[in-house]
């Protein structure tokens, strides 16, 4: 995603820091009783934010490198109180969550990282499968959209090698009833409008 500077972030983001946890060891505390859903890599956050819009009995935890995206997100929260946010890269929280904190996780539009050599940076590498396994709690759903068939296909690869059963398996989830209630992301509403087809599967952790 191509992120565009902001002037004075640091003190904009003054406002927002309420929405913000830094401490991955503090993630339980600062959200309430509900069940918590987690999702990668949440870009401008728009699915994030419809989803606690949608799912009031939700908590939502979005995590993304970027505090630009953070802040873009944050603008948007109103007064939903369902929703937080980490920046920085998900792999540096990962080990220090605690175990089965979520109850589903998202993966939408990943970065595919196309070359072969860089196959172990995918956030559906297995290494990365195995680390939401320990964070999910069992039985949850694990939902994943992309536009990309190369990162598609290695995640079927990959979800095989950790004797993952996918459902809801679709090359084209615009005429798939499955499908039909997923909110659409930003990047989803891009490459539709170009004609593009979206795959998306499920698995349970
Ligand atoms: C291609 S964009 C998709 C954004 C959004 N999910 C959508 O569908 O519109 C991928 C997003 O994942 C974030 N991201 C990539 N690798 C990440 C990582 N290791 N940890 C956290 N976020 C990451 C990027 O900063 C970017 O916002």
């Amino acid at each position: 995603m191509r992120i565009r500077r902001t002037k004075d972030l640091d003190t904009k983001l003054i406002k927002y820091e309420h929405l913000l946890i830094k401490d991955p060891k503090s993630i339980k505390e600062r959200f309430d009783q509900r069940p918590l859903e987690l999702e990668i890599g949440f870009g401008k956050g728009e699915f994030l934010i419809e989803m606690a819009r949608r799912n009031p009995q939700t908590n939502y935890l979005g995590i993304d490198k970027y505090s630009e995206l953070f802040y873009s997100a944050a603008r948007q929260v109103g007064e939903l109180d369902n929703i937080l946010f980490m920046t920085g890269s998900v792999e540096d929280f990962l080990p220090q969550m605690e175990e089965g904190l979520f109850s589903g996780l998202y993966l939408n539009f990943s970065d595919p990282w196309p070359k072969d050599r860089h196959h172990k940076r995918r956030l559906t590498y297995r290494s990365f499968l195995k680390a939401y396994d320990r964070v999910l709690k069992k039985g949850s759903v694990v939902q994943i959209k992309t536009d990309n068939v190369i990162l598609f296909e290695s995640t079927l690869q990959e979800l095989a090698l950790v004797d993952k059963q996918v459902y809801d398996l679709s090359w084209d989830i615009q005429n798939d009833l499955s499908w039909k209630d997923s909110i659409p992301t930003y990047y989803e509403k891009r490459f539709t409008e170009l004609g593009q087809k979206i795959m998306g599967l499920r698995y349970r952790s």
